[in-house]
C-alpha cells in the first residue's frame, strides 16, 4: 500500500499562483480577449545581461572541455560565488558573513521549503498576514499547521499587518518558535525600517525563536536608512537565516539560483535537550538531498557580481520600480489606498468600493486585460486588495495603466 503524507489533505487545493496560471489560460482561449498584459506573478520580462550571458556561454565552453569539466559541485555552493557574496554583499556593507555561512541553492522558494528539514514538527509558526503563500504551504505539508478552522490554521499564528499600520507586522502575544519576515514585502511592498527589525530580533531572544528572513526584494531598497539585510541588526545572526535570489536581482527567474545564509552562532535544541548548531545540521542536509546548483548558473550569478553585473542590476531594478511607482500614482489619483512602489517592485491596492479581491482581479482581467493577483490569495487581511508586479517592459506598464486609468474612471 502507498501510504500518503496526509498533509497533503491539510493544503488548499491548489496553490495560489497555479490557480491564477488556469484562469488565465482560460482567458486566452476566448478569441474575443482583450490582448492579455500580466501583473499577476513577479516574473522577470527579461533578458539577462550580457556579462552574465557571457559567464554562462563560457561555463558552458568549459564543461566541453576536459581540463576545465566540472562534475559533482560542493553541494553548498562553488567558492567563487560564496567568496564573492560574502565580499560583496555583506563585508562591504560592515557585515562580517564568512564564505562558509552561505549555501547557494537553485532558487529561495527550495530553500524555504526545504530548511523544513532541520526544524521540528513542534515548531510553533508564525507569519504575517498577508503572505507569500508558501511559507505556510511548506509547513502544512510538513506537518505544523493543525486543524484548518474557517481560513486558518490552528497552529499557526497569523500577525495581521494593517494599513494603519505601514503593513508591519505585530509581535504575537503568545510564544512562537519559527517566524517568517519577508522585506522589502511580498505581496505589500511595506519594508521594515530597523526600529522594527530591532523588534523582532529582540523577541526572537528573549523566545529563543527562529527568524526565517525573506530578502529576495533587498535589491529593490533605494531608501539607505531601510535594512537589505536582518544582520544589519545587532545580534541577529543568533536568531535569523537570511534567504536572498537571483530572480528579481539579475532576472534569473528561468536559471535559478539564490542562496541562504545559516550563520555559525544559530544554536537549535533536539528533543532531549541537546544543543545543536544549525549550520552543519543544514550542511548535512544539503550533502544529503542537494547536489548543489548548476555549475552554470553559479557561473551567471558570479557575473551579477562584476562591475558591469552590478550596473545592470541597478538598471533593471530601476525599471520595475519605476513601472510600480506609476501604477502606485495611478491608484492613489484614484483614492485606492496603496502601498509598495517605492523600494519595493510590487504594488498593493485596496480598492474603495467594497468589492472582494476576486471581484476586482475579475473585473480588471475581463475590462482590462490585464491579470493581477487578488490580495486575499495571500491571507485573510489582503481581502480587498489585489497586488500588481511592476516586473515587466515600460511599454507594457504604460499600456496597462492606459487601460487601467479609464476603468478607473467608469468606476
Ligand atoms: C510572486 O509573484 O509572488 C513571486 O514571483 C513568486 C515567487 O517568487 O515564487
Amino acid at each position: 500500500m502507498i501510504l500518503v503524507n496526509d498533509n497533503f489533505k491539510e493544503l488548499p487545493a491548489v496553490y495560489l499562483f497555479t490557480q491564477i496560471s488556469r484562469i488565465l489560460a482560460k482567458y486566452k482561449e476566448d478569441k474575443d480577449a482583450i490582448p492579455l498584459i500580466r501583473m499577476d506573478i513577479g516574473d522577470v520580462p527579461g533578458p539577462v545581461a550580457d556579462c552574465v550571458a557571457k559567464a554562462m556561454h563560457k561555463a558552458v565552453d568549459d564543461l566541453a572541455k576536459q581540463d576545465t569539466f566540472k562534475g559533482y559541485g560542493p553541494e553548498q555552493g562553488y567558492a567563487f560565488l560564496r567568496d564573492i557574496i560574502s565580499q560583496k554583499d555583506y563585508k562591504e556593507r560592515g557585515i562580517n558573513i564568512d564564505p562558509s555561512e552561505i549555501f547557494i541553492n537553485d532558487g529561495a522558494k527550495c530553500d524555504l521549503g526545504n530548511l523544513g528539514d532541520i526544524l521540528s514538527k513542534d515548531c510553533k509558526v508564525a507569519v504575517m498576514d498577508p503572505s507569500y503563500p508558501a511559507y505556510i504551504d511548506d509547513n502544512v505539508i510538513d506537518g505544523r499547521e493543525g486543524k484548518l478552522e474557517g481560513n486558518k490554521y490552528s497552529r499557526i499564528t497569523y500577525l495581521k499587518c494593517k494599513a494603519e499600520n505601514n503593513f508591519f507586522p505585530e509581535l504575537p502575544e503568545t510564544n512562537v518558535d519559527l517566524i517568517y519576515i519577508c522585506s522589502p514585502n511580498n505581496p505589500t511592498g511595506s519594508v521594515l525600517p530597523k526600529a522594527e527589525l530591532d523588534k523582532w530580533v529582540e523577541y526572537a531572544k528573549e523566545n529563543q525563536s527562529l527568524i526565517i528572513f525573506d530578502s529576495a526584494y533587498e535589491a529593490y531598497i533605494r531608501n539607505p536608512e531601510l535594512p537589505k539585510s536582518i544582520y544589519e541588526i545587532e545580534g541577529a545572526k543568533d536568531v535569523a537565516i537570511e534567504i536572498r535570489s537571483f530572480s528579481k536581482t539579475g532576472g534569473f527567474t528561468g536559471i535559478r539560483c539564490g542562496y541562504s545564509v545559516v550563520p555559525k552562532e544559530l544554536m537549535g535544541v533536539y528533543s532531549t535537550g541537546e544543543k545543536v548548531a544549525l549550520n552543519p545540521i543544514w550542511s548535512r542536509r544539503q550533502t544529503t538531498k542537494f547536489n548543489g546548483a548548476s555549475y552554470i548558473s553559479q557561473r551567471g550569478a558570479e557575473a551579477l557580481y562584476s562591475e558591469e553585473g552590478r550596473k545592470s542590476v541597478i538598471e533593471m531594478t530601476d525599471k520595475f520600480i519605476l513601472n510600480a511607482s506609476n501604477l502606485r500614482k495611478m491608484f492613489e489619483n484614484a483614492g485606492w489606498k496603496v502601498t509598495g512602489g517605492t523600494d519595493s517592485p510590487y504594488v498593493w491596492a485596496g480598492n474603495p468600493y467594497g468589492m472582494s479581491s476576486y471581484e476586482v482581479f475579475e473585473k480588471i482581467l475581463k475590462e482590462c486585460g490585464i491579470s493581477t493577483t487578488p490580495g486575499s490569495g495571500f491571507g485573510e487581511e489582503g481581502e480587498g486588495y489585489i497586488r500588481l508586479s511592476g516586473f515587466n517592459t515600460k511599454e507594457n506598464t504604460d499600456k496597462a495603466i492606459e487601460r487601467i486609468e479609464k476603468w478607473l474612471t467608469n468606476h
